[in-house]
């Protein structure tokens, strides 16, 4: 089931006023930056793990066969790594539609490898929104990967091209390599998922 959280996006006001603000990505917006930014950085934030258990009807799934897309899971002690952008605050109406299906706009700590921090927005899909899918084994997340599509492209791209970004980054997630791992083995190779 998908749910619009457009409307709800659109009230946040805690940057109003503000000429830019910081934007932490972990999951499509590492590898795919579809906005103008004025700078990215590598960065982290605390206390969040990344997990493939958000239901995506309307990217790489559909509204009777979801995909699987990441989310953030609180959890005391862990660090996600991603990639901040700074924008102006008018490309949030373009996020605040891609992210539609469930994230929210949260006010986070970021922080960059130079020891600096910032205060800026993730889009976070808490455990309570309709399109939330939660936890299942590794071999049953990829499966689902493996099978899905929708109109942004195969569910399998979006999880090899965020484990290769990580990669690239040098910043391994377990969860993210290990059902990458599961989709090889499956023998999908990001292109060719059935529609
Ligand atoms: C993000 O990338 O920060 C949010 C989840 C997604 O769009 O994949």
């Amino acid at each position: 089931m998908s749910l619009n959280t457009i409307a709800i996006n659109q009230q946040m006001n805690r940057f109003d006023g503000h000429a830019s603000v910081w934007l932490f990505g972990y999951g499509s917006l590492i590898f795919k930056a579809d906005f103008p930014f004025i700078e990215r950085r590598p960065a982290f934030i605390r206390g969040w793990t990344r997990r493939f258990w958000q239901g995506s009807h309307d990217h790489r799934g559909t509204e009777t066969a979801p995909g699987r897309v990441v989310t953030l899971a609180p959890l005391e002690g862990a660090v996600c790594h991603g990639m901040a952008y700074l924008v102006t605050p008018e490309e949030f109406a373009h996020l605040d539609h891609r992210e539609k299906n469930g994230y929210l706009r949260l006010a986070t700590d970021m922080h960059f490898e130079d020891g600096t921090t910032a205060e800026g927005i993730v889009y976070i899909a808490t455990h309570d929104n309709a399109a939330y899918l939660g936890p299942a084994s590794e071999l049953d997340i990829a499966r689902q990967i493996a099978s899905a599509r929708g109109p942004s492209g195969p569910n399998s791209e979006y999880l090899l091209r965020l484990a290769q970004a990580l990669r690239e980054l040098g910043k391994p997630d377990e969860h993210v390599f290990e059902l990458e791992r599961q989709l090889i083995a499956l023998g999908s190779n990001g292109m060719s998922a059935p529609a």
